[in-house]
């Protein structure tokens, strides 16, 4: 298995943006934004929106709540490029295609990712509306061989084999700490381990049970993406907004809809944004 997006396509597709931008001028951020969290691109000055249609070699992103845009702006003095929408594994795309957004941006420059998801909280102390400032993951999709690295290496992106021990940047997390509660919303904020699963089944009772003995929250994407990021030197955030708590008995009345995540998204989403927007501006 060999990713298709090689170095040389990749440095074609960043040329291509970096065209296409050039009224904001090169991004030093991506954000990319999870389930009902792309209010975030909505803040942005000077926007010049992609359709990722637009873009050489993209893949087209297809679930409900995702839509397919890259949007350029800026955020204080700070050039993002924001991806409305990401790929996950679950719509059929490989590892390949989920991470590529991410080293696009590299190549355009960005030093930072921003990375945000919609979650089942695991750890009982947690509730909907929390935001977990990710400080490390399991990445249970990757450990079963469908690692965004895996094939042959080139070097001109990193290391054959990356420690993974600060895929998220500790002097970011005690950024965001910091910045919450300057902003008033300490209380929501969580720190945590993050579990990737491929969906798109919501994990079992089962399943639930044995996630949540070694981590905090699950959800369906963002382990790739960062570990892409850390792999080619890119400092890396990531907030999981908990918008449900995963069921543990088979007994339940309750079960998980895509709908509830979308809608707890929508309702305390704005947390998030207030968060993001303050640290992008202190780039
Ligand atoms: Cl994988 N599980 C649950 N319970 N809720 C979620 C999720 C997964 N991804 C987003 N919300």
């Amino acid at each position: 298995e060999v990713n298709p997006y090689t170095y040389e396509l990749v440095q074609e597709i960043a040329a291509n943006l970096l065209d296409k931008c050039k009224a904001v001028g090169a991004p030093s951020v991506l954000i990319i934004c999870g389930s009902g969290l792309q209010h975030l691109s909505k803040s942005l000055t000077d926007q010049v929106s992609v359709d990722y249609k637009d873009v050489p070699h993209f893949p087209v992103s297809t679930v409900e709540g995702h839509a397919g845009e890259v949007v350029f702006g800026k955020i204080g003095s700070t050039n993002v490029m924001c991806m409305r929408g990401r790929f996950h594994s679950y719509e059929g795309y490989s590892q390949f295609a989920v991470t590529l957004p991410v080293r696009v941006a590299k190549l355009m420059g960005c030093e930072t990712l921003v990375v945000t998801n919609a979650a089942g909280g695991l750890n009982p102390k947690f509730q909907v509306g929390d935001i977990m400032l990710i400080e490390d993951h399991i990445n249970w999709v990757g450990n079963a061989g469908m690692n965004p690295l895996r094939g042959p290496n080139d070097p001109r992106w990193g290391p054959r084999f990356p420690a993974t021990g600060q895929c998220y940047t500790p002097e970011h997390i005690t950024a965001m700490e910091e910045i919450a509660q300057e902003l008033g919303i300490g209380q929501v904020i969580r720190k945590g381990t993050y579990l990737y699963t491929s969906g798109p089944c919501y994990e079992t009772p089962a399943e639930a049970r044995l996630f949540a003995t070694f981590a905090d929250a699950v959800g369906m994407s963002t382990a790739p993406e960062a570990v892409v990021a850390h792999h080619c030197g890119m400092k890396t955030v990531g907030l999981t907004l908990v918008t449900n708590c995963v069921i543990t008995r088979r007994d339940s009345a309750e079960i998980p809809t895509h709908e509830e995540v979308l809608g707890a998204a929508d309702k305390t989403a704005q947390d998030m944004q207030d968060l993001v927007s303050k640290f992008v501006a202190r780039q």
